[in-house]
């Protein structure tokens, strides 16, 4: 059993949760919660037409001193110096990010240099800041990413195609306002890819985890979830009892996931998209399964539990057969969802590959794979099986 050797670990989790449909409209009263009364909004087009920004901007009211809505996939450093210049120039004492993943990270990114000033290179790496930044508020419009309660900033360098991380308990949301309306809206693509990415929070973040029981538990019971409930949501997006739930799951697997480690199925998905634009959470489905196969004899006890919390009758099986029909089902579920399963589907060219395969070597998330990655032909060979 995993457990059964000593262990030491810091747990945390210092954001906020609230739930509940609607709970939006007390994004204001959040606000003042945090001692704040200048909120400045940060989204997307994408948002903005969907009418969510709208929604908050009035739950803000008077407290509202801006908004800036040019946050795109893959937030980039200009983006987040250009958003943060004009929050300091508004006078903002609150950030509040509307949208995905890239734009809760932007906010944490922008809280940084709206505190304490500089340009954002300042601040790549990890435990670079000595305090609190700029209080912010998270609101997300999609149930994947996590990105309300994780530490970790994830910002595209343009002119350097990769994606660079910031981390630290200090750009961590102080309040992550759950309300799954805001996910009703959104495509059966996009709610499938990003479910994904929180199954893959899920997985990952059991196989390689100071803090395992701590951690084991939560990424199991998201699994659970994610197995019930997001077929229902991309089946049916109207479902709010399947939204809710899915919602929670993503940001149970955030709070794992920021209490673990990358391993290389994010690595993999980091670099897809730093360098062909892969979508986050697609990069991840697709390679998931074929991680956990390259990954079997070394995290074979983990993927026996993850086995189980799917449903998979694993009576009788080794854990490295209830790995392998993990991740067997994970490959169905995928297919059963409508998400691409190749990487030539997702716009990685296959005279790619080889600089796919050397630039993950770089990637920060490599070295906490379970399995040692010895060098990129290994990745290669993986990379093979997936295009
Ligand atoms: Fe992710």
């Amino acid at each position: 059993m995993a457990y059964e050797r000593d262990l030491e670990f810091i747990y945390s989790n210092p954001t906020k949760i609230t739930y509940r449909e609607k709970c939006v409209e007390d994004a204001g009263v959040e606000v003042s919660e945090l001692g704040c009364s200048k909120a400045f909004l940060v989204t997307d087009q994408g948002v903005v037409e969907a009418g969510l920004a709208e929604r908050v901007q009035k739950a803000l009211g008077a407290k509202l001193v801006g908004t800036f809505d040019e946050c795109c996939q893959d937030s980039g450093y200009h983006i987040v110096e250009k958003a943060a210049e004009i929050a300091r120039e508004n006078g903002a004492d609150c950030l509040v990010s509307v949208g995905g993943g890239s734009v809760i990270d932007t906010v944490k990114a922008m809280s940084q240099l709206v505190k304490s000033g500089g340009k954002l290179a300042d601040y790549e790496g990890a435990q670079i800041l000595t305090e609190p930044q700029t209080p912010q508020v998270a609101i997300p419009t999609n149930a994947g990413t996590g990105a309300e309660v994780t530490n970790v900033a994830v910002i595209k360098d343009w002119d350097r195609h990769l994606k660079q991380f910031f981390v630290s308990p200090y750009i961590a949301p102080n309040v992550a306002i759950l309300d799954p309306t805001l996910t009703a809206g959104l495509p059966p693509m996009l709610t499938a890819i990003t479910g994904m990415d929180a199954l893959t929070h899920a997985v990952e973040g059991m196989v390689d985890a100071p803090a395992e029981p701590l951690v084991d538990g939560l990424c199991l019971h998201a699994i659970r979830l994610i197995m019930k409930n997001l077929p229902v949501c991309v089946e049916n997006g109207d479902d709010m009892l399947a939204r809710g739930q899915q919602m929670l799951a993503a940001t149970i697997a955030g709070i794992a996931f920021s209490n673990s480690q990358a391993g290389l199925v994010h690595t993999i998905a980091h670099t897809a998209g730093g360098l062909f634009g892969v979508p986050h959470g697609l990069g991840n489905s697709i390679m998931l399964p074929h991680v956990m196969m390259f990954n079997l004899e070394d995290a074979a006890d983990k993927y026996a539990m993850i086995a189980e919390a799917m449903g998979i009758d694993v009576r009788g099986m080794s854990d490295m057969e209830a790995g392998e029909a993990a991740a067997n089902a994970i490959m169905e579920f995928t297919k059963k969802l409508g998400v691409p399963q190749k990487l030539s589907e997702a716009g990685v060219p296959e005279d790619g590959l080889e600089q796919l395969a050397e630039q993950a070597m770089s990637d920060g998330t490599i070295i906490y794979n379970p399995r040692i990655v010895m060098d990129s032909s290994e990745v290669m060979e993986l990379l093979k099986k997936a295009w």
